[in-house]
């Protein structure tokens, strides 16, 4: 894989990513780098800051969830196969009750955790062709796109535990800052 994967504690995933314009350089080919990174790396979705780019870009193709929950109809199970891509993305609508779910990050190995979000949003996004669209999404494609988004905005899942969840993490997270991680893939430490 191309790009290590940034980990926890790099300053760069605490950056709010700016928007890109079609033009930009390189656009196609870093889509086909970062789903070649996730899939590399087992990941079910990929944001640009995680590889250094600071950038309104993510990438995700959730097919490994369509096998893991029974009671998901064939045409939920359908939504969630296949590769997508969001650009420029915008959350403009959060809604429905909250409910948990267990995230991990390829930022932050070893880590799993329940993590509460409403279960529908309305998004506005630009697919890798430069189209539009303006979409409802629920379910889990809906979080893995909220943990997702959560990193352009330079937020990481583990922000939305609670202080004592987050005082139990803390040698564990310090850790991953400095490189003392067993992983399978390759990563980048701010500090190492
Ligand atoms: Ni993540």
């Amino acid at each position: 894989m191309k790009f290590p994967i940034l980990a926890y504690g790099h300053p760069l995933l605490r950056k709010k990513a700016r928007n890109i314009t079609p033009d930009m350089p390189g656009l196609q080919q870093l889509i086909d780098d970062m789903f070649e990174a996730m899939y590399e790396s087992n990941g079910v979705g990929l944001a640009a800051p995680q590889i250094g780019k600071s950038i309104r870009l993510f990438v995700i193709d959730a097919e490994p969830f369509a096998d893991l929950d029974e009671e998901m109809t064939t045409a939920q199970k359908e939504k969630l196969k296949g590769q997508k891509v969001f650009i420029n993305a915008q959350i403009l609508e959060e809604n429905g009750k909250e409910w948990d779910f267990t995230e991990g990050c390829l930022s932050i190995p070893g880590i799993n955790e329940d993590v509460s979000r409403r279960e529908k949003i309305k998004i506005s996004y630009y697919d890798r062709n430069f189209n539009h669209h303006t979409e409802e999404i629920d379910g889990i494609l809906a979080r893995v796109i909220q943990h997702e988004y959560d990193h352009l905005e330079g937020i990481l899942f583990t922000d939305h535990l609670s202080s004592f969840k987050k005082r139990l993490l803390k040698r564990k997270l310090t850790n991953i800052s400095k490189g003392k991680v067993n992983v399978n893939y390759r990563m980048k430490f701010a500090s190492k």
